[in-house]
């Protein structure tokens, strides 16, 4: 197989870890890398010698024989970019979330769907070994069907670091749109279900570093029966971070109590957890590594995973939760699904 020809543009944190494991595929070329800002360019072109760096795609797309293009900047004004890999017939992985608003999301995939090309979302934690074991667990294991569970995601997240990006620090919601579209993709992903209905309620603790809410607490209700208590916040009192999943089944219980493993299980008499055996992975990378071959495979002809398409539905959670919280009131995400087929 001839390796993927593709083009990463925007050159900011995210794009250190797409750049190590680009370079380190041997199923992905990359030809071109493009980034607005003078200095990320004068970065890649030294840690890159050789490589066509450019500030536009628009500048380097008709010269170096691309194929593909890897999204790696901040979700708000991406419409240029969209449009010109639409345009060219360029396959897209864009990070998540696919914008900051899901009407504009709604419209990519419209854009790309017309265009024919691939649009997939990168939904990195959904390759953890830890999700897929956890997600044949819940599936086809020993504790049987979720009935109800609890996610807690309690960070403090120093916005103001030179390593992090720093746009969140102004954006509305920047815990829904950066940090939870993770953990309700997850949500879907692992129980394999869709949302019906969101309570919820976004705040600041009065120590906040952002401008937008950093804490969401929400209910939401899935249709299988299955309701999550989530609990997410950037702002939290203490580090490190505290990350556990529990979901309850009737027939006992699964515990993920580390953003990238720590899985185990109880059924219901059970003295102790048991825990699931994970494969060594190294954290951030062999996630990505897997969501990039999956994208080479979908631009190879393969059925595609997170789709744009999918994506909306997740994106449609963090709008439940805005409306919910400024309504102090219970969202049918039909409401939503409605408002954006119009
Ligand atoms: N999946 C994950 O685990 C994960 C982790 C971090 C960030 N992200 C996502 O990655 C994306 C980028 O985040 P980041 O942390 O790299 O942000 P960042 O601010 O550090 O970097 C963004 C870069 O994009 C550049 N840029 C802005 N407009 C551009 C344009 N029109 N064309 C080309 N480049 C442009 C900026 O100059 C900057 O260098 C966001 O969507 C974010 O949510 C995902």
């Amino acid at each position: 197989m001839t390796p993927l020809r593709l083009i990463i543009t925007g050159l900011g944190a995210r794009a250190r870890t797409w750049l190590q494991v680009a370079s380190d595929s041997p199923d992905v070329e990359i030809v071109g890398l493009c980034d607005p800002d003078p200095a990320a360019r004068d970065r890649a072109r030294e840690a890159y010698p050789g490589r066509p760096v450019a500030a536009a795609l628009e500048d380097i797309i008709g010269t170096v024989g691309v194929e593909a293009v890897l999204l790696c900047t901040p979700p708000a004004g991406r419409l240029a970019q969209i449009t010109v890999c639409c345009d060219h017939g360029l396959a897209i992985l864009a990070e998540k979330p696919l914008s900051d608003d899901v009407a504009t999301a709604a419209r990519f995939v419209a854009m790309a769907e017309a265009a024919g090309v691939p649009l997939i979302v990168g939904l990195n934690f959904r390759y953890l070994a830890v999700t897929q074991a956890m997600r044949h667990l819940l599936t086809d294991g020993p504790v049987g069907s979720p009935g109800f569970g609890r996610f807690t995601y309690e960070r403090w997240r120093d916005g103001t670091q030179s390593w992090l990006n720093s746009y969140p620090l102004t954006m509305d919601h920047p815990m829904l749109w950066e940090q939870s579209i993770h953990h309700f993709d997850l949500m879907r992903y692992v129980y394999g279900v869709e949302p019906v209905s969101i309570q919820a309620h976004t705040f600041n603790p009065d120590w906040t570093m952002y401008a937008g809410d950093t804490n969401v607490s929400a209910l939401i209700h899935f249709d299988s029966g299955l309701t999550v208590n989530y609990q997410g916040t950037w702002q939290a009192g203490h580090e490190p971070m505290n990350f556990n999943w529990r979901t309850d089944c009737d027939g006992g219980i699964v515990m993920q109590r580390d953003m990238f493993g720590d899985l185990a299980f109880a059924r219901r008499m059970d003295p102790e957890m048991t825990p699931v055996p994970l494969p060594d992975h190294t954290p951030w990378i062999s996630d990505a590594r897997a969501l990039l071959n999956g994208f080479v495979a979908t631009c190879r002809g393969a059925a595609p995973d997170c789709t744009g398409r999918d994506h909306l539905q997740s994106l449609m959670m963090l709008e439940g939760c805005i409306r919910a919280s400024a309504r102090r009131e219970s969202v049918d995400m039909e409401e939503i699904r409605a408002g954006l087929a119009a």
